[in-house]
């Protein structure tokens, strides 16, 4: 029995197949992909030489024991339904979807169920993979996708309930990350000093870069970076006061409504799935 299937060879599934083959957690053969795109086949064949693919979601199921699914949410009750006869009391389902809730994979599908919350930081395999096992998921299964996906990212387990809060810690911050820094340089080409554009980003994205390994490597926290850059009365903490006020407003006004959108979003999903 092969290891790993995935199916819905998209943005988010070939990201994983192309970072997870690159840690070497996993040999292209030990795998099988299945897509709705007959072309794409031979391109992923092309890409990583002897992994297995498919055009029959049934066959992924079949011949592997772990299964990601890496459909868009309003297509995993078709998936599951399809795949039902081929899935096993021991496949362990591995969602990416998340307003897909656990509950209803684990009914629909009568597997064992991972949610997964990946980010595209794991491109630079980096960043954080959240993690929600069901009960059923063994000691012995749990490591396994724990440690496949710790070749891709740092990992951490949390309650279903606190996943949304995380992805916008995860998942969505390198959008965030970059709207922040786009405003930051759009504000430096308001000023008029004659930098351009390129070179404001150049000085932003390396200075992000050898902050974030300050963070990492040296494990600095916030605090201690600011106090080692802000001395008292100079330029870095005028900056740091005028963030201080205006900043936390932004941020609950963000949380404020990505949190409304996702419920919106998981109302529609459930009601697109006849869960209500
Ligand atoms: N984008 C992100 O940053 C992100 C982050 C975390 C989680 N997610 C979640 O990841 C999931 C996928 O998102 P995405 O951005 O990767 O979407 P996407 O690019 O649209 O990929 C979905 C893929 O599913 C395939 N597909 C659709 N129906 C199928 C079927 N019946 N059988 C087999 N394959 C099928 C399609 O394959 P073909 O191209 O072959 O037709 C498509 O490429 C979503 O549930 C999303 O919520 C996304």
């Amino acid at each position: 029995m092969l290891k790993v299937g995935l199916i819905g060879y998209g943005s988010m599934g070939s990201m994983l197949v192309a970072s997870l083959i690159r840690s070497g957690r996993i040999k292209p053969e030990e795998m099988i992909v299945s897509t709705r795109t007959k072309s794409k086949l031979q391109d992923i064949k092309n890409l990583w030489g002897r992994i297995n693919v498919t055009e029959d979601n049934c066959e992924a199921v079949r011949e592997a024991k772990y299964i990601f699914i890496c459909v868009k949410p309003l297509q995993v009750k078709e998936v599951l339904l399809e795949a039902k006869p081929y899935i096993t009391p021991d496949t362990n389902i591995i969602s990416i979807a998340g307003s897909v809730p656990m509950k209803f994979i684990e009914e629909v599908s009568g597997a064992k169920v991972t949610k997964l919350t990946p980010s595209l930081t794991s491109e630079a395999m980096d960043g954080i993979s959240l993690v929600c096992h069901s009960d059923s998921v063994s000691e012995e299964e749990r490591q396994f996708i724990e440690t496949l996906l710790g070749g891709i990212s740092t990992v951490k387990t949390v309650r279903e309930e606190g996943l949304e809060l995380a992805a916008e810690l995860t998942s969505c911050m390198p959008g965030f990350i970059a709207a922040i820094f786009r405003n930051l340089t759009d504000s430096a080409m308001r000023q008029g000093s004659g930098i351009t554009r390129e070179d404001a980003e150049e000085m932003i994205i390396r200075t992000l870069y050898g902050t974030a390994k300050l963070f990492v490597e040296k494990s600095m926290g916030f605090d201690e970076m600011i106090e080692r850059v802000a001395t008292k009365g100079g330029i870095t903490e005028e900056g740091v006061k005028v963030f201080d006020e205006m900043l936390p407003g932004v941020f609950d006004e963000m949380f404020r409504r990505t949190l409304a959108k996702r419920r919106i979003v998981k109302e529609k999903v459930e009601s697109g799935l006849g869960m209500k």
